[in-house]
C-alpha cells in the first residue's frame, strides 16, 4: 500500500479533490450564470384576442398586449435583465411600412413596456423588416431580387427613431446589411436619441437552427433563403471582422448568433471585442431541447442550465434565451 504511494505512474495530481462534494464544487466553479445577464425575446402579434402557442417552440406564444405584459411583469419579478421584443403585423407589404408605423405593433408594445416596466427591466427592440415586408426578406428587394442593401438602410434609420420614440431602450438591428449600425447610429444621434445604445446582431449566421422562430415571427422568405446577407457557417475570420466594422460604426453591444453551433465563434470575439458580448440562443437550439425533454431523453433543466453554462464559459456576457425567466427562476 505504502509502497505503491511512491510508484511512478501514481497520480502526482489529483485534481478530483475540488470535486469531491457540492459545496467545495461550488466554492471553486469559475463561471457562473446570472439571471441579470439573461434577455428573453417575446413576440407581439397586431390584432390578436388570445395567445398563441408556437407549435415548434412548445411553451412560447405570440402574445395579445395584454399577455405581453403579463410575460414582461414576470420577467421581472424572477430577475431577468432584459426584453427582446419583436412585432408580428396584421398588414404587410414591399417596404414593411408597419415598422416604423407609429402606431405599428412594436411600436404600440414599447409605450406600454417601458411605461409599465421600463425602469425595471431593459426593454431592447429587435430591428428587421422581415416580419413586416409580403416577401420575408430583411429588406426592401431590387429587381433582381437582391435586398437592396441601402435603401435598407434608410428603411431601418427610420425603424430605429420609431422604436426609440416609442421608449425602446435599447435597439437591435438584426438584418445583417452593411452599414446598418452606422446608419442607425446617425439617425438616432440626429433625431435626439443619442443616449439609445446599439446591440448590434454583428456575427449572424445564414442559420437552420431559425427554423422554429421563422413560424413564431411569420417571417419566413417566401422565396430563397438569406444566405445572400448572413454569414456562412463555414466562415469564422468574417466574425471578427463583421465585429470590428460594427464597433467602428459604433455599436455599443456585439451579439453572435446562434450560440451553441458557435461557441468558438462566441469564445473568439469575447476575447478581441472591446465591447460587451452577447450570444442568442435561437429557436432551434430550444426546440431540440424541448423535444428530446419531451421524450424523456433528457433531463430538462439540466440541459438549459448547462447550455447556459456554456454560453458563460466561452465569454458571453448577455444571453439571449426562451428560457430566460424560467433559467432566473431556477438559478435563484
Ligand atoms: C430576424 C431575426 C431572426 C431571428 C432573430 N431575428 C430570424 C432570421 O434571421 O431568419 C432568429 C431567432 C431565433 O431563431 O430564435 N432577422
Amino acid at each position: 500500500m505504502t509502497a505503491a504511494r511512491h510508484d511512478a505512474e501514481f497520480p502526482i495530481a489529483r485534481p478530483r479533490r475540488l470535486r469531491r462534494g457540492p459545496a467545495l464544487r461550488r466554492l471553486v466553479a469559475q463561471t457562473r450564470v446570472l439571471p441579470e445577464n439573461l434577455i428573453l425575446p417575446l413576440f407581439v402579434k397586431e390584432g390578436l384576442t388570445e395567445p398563441v402557442a408556437i407549435s415548434s417552440m412548445p411553451g412560447q406564444v405570440q402574445h395579445t398586449r395584454e399577455s405581453l405584459r403579463k410575460a414582461a411583469r414576470e420577467a421581472v419579478e424572477a430577475g431577468v435583465g432584459g426584453l427582446m421584443l419583436f412585432g408580428i403585423p396584421e398588414h404587410k407589404d414591399g417596404v414593411g411600412s408597419q415598422a416604423d408605423d407609429p402606431d405599428g405593433v412594436v411600436q404600440v408594445a414599447l409605450r406600454e413596456l417601458s411605461a409599465e416596466v421600463g425602469d425595471d427591466i431593459v426593454v431592447m427592440a429587435d430591428l428587421c423588416l422581415c416580419e413586416y415586408t409580403d416577401h420575408g426578406h430583411c429588406g426592401p428587394l431590387e429587381e433582381s431580387g437582391h435586398v437592396d442593401n441601402d435603401l435598407t438602410l434608410e428603411r431601418y434609420a427610420s425603424v430605429a427613431v420609431a422604436q426609440a420614440e416609442a421608449g425602446a431602450a435599447v435597439v437591435a438591428p438584426s438584418g445583417m446589411m452593411d452599414g446598418q449600425v452606422g446608419a442607425i447610429r446617425a439617425a438616432l444621434d440626429r433625431a435626439g436619441f443619442p443616449h439609445v445604445p446599439i446591440l448590434a446582431y454583428a456575427a449572424k449566421y445564414a442559420s437552420v437552427f431559425y427554423g422554429p422562430f421563422r413560424e413564431a415571427a411569420e417571417g419566413a422568405p417566401q422565396f430563397g433563403d438569406r444566405s445572400g446577407y448572413q454569414q456562412d457557417p463555414a466562415n469564422v475570420r468574417e466574425s471578427l471582422r463583421e465585429v470590428a466594422l460594427d464597433v467602428a460604426e459604433g455599436a455599443d453591444m456585439v451579439m453572435v448568433k446562434p450560440g451553441l453551433a458557435y461557441l468558438d465563434v462566441v469564445a473568439k470575439v469575447a476575447e478581441s471585442s472591446p465591447v460587451p458580448v452577447s450570444a442568442y440562443q435561437v429557436s432551434g437550439e430550444y426546440a431540440m431541447i424541448e423535444a428530446a425533454a419531451e421524450k424523456g431523453w433528457l433531463d430538462r433543466e439540466r440541459a438549459i442550465l448547462e447550455t447556459l453554462t456554456s454560453y458563460r464559459r466561452a465569454g458571453a456576457e448577455q444571453i439571449l434565451t426562451y428560457w430566460a425567466t424560467e433559467a432566473a427562476r431556477l438559478l435563484r
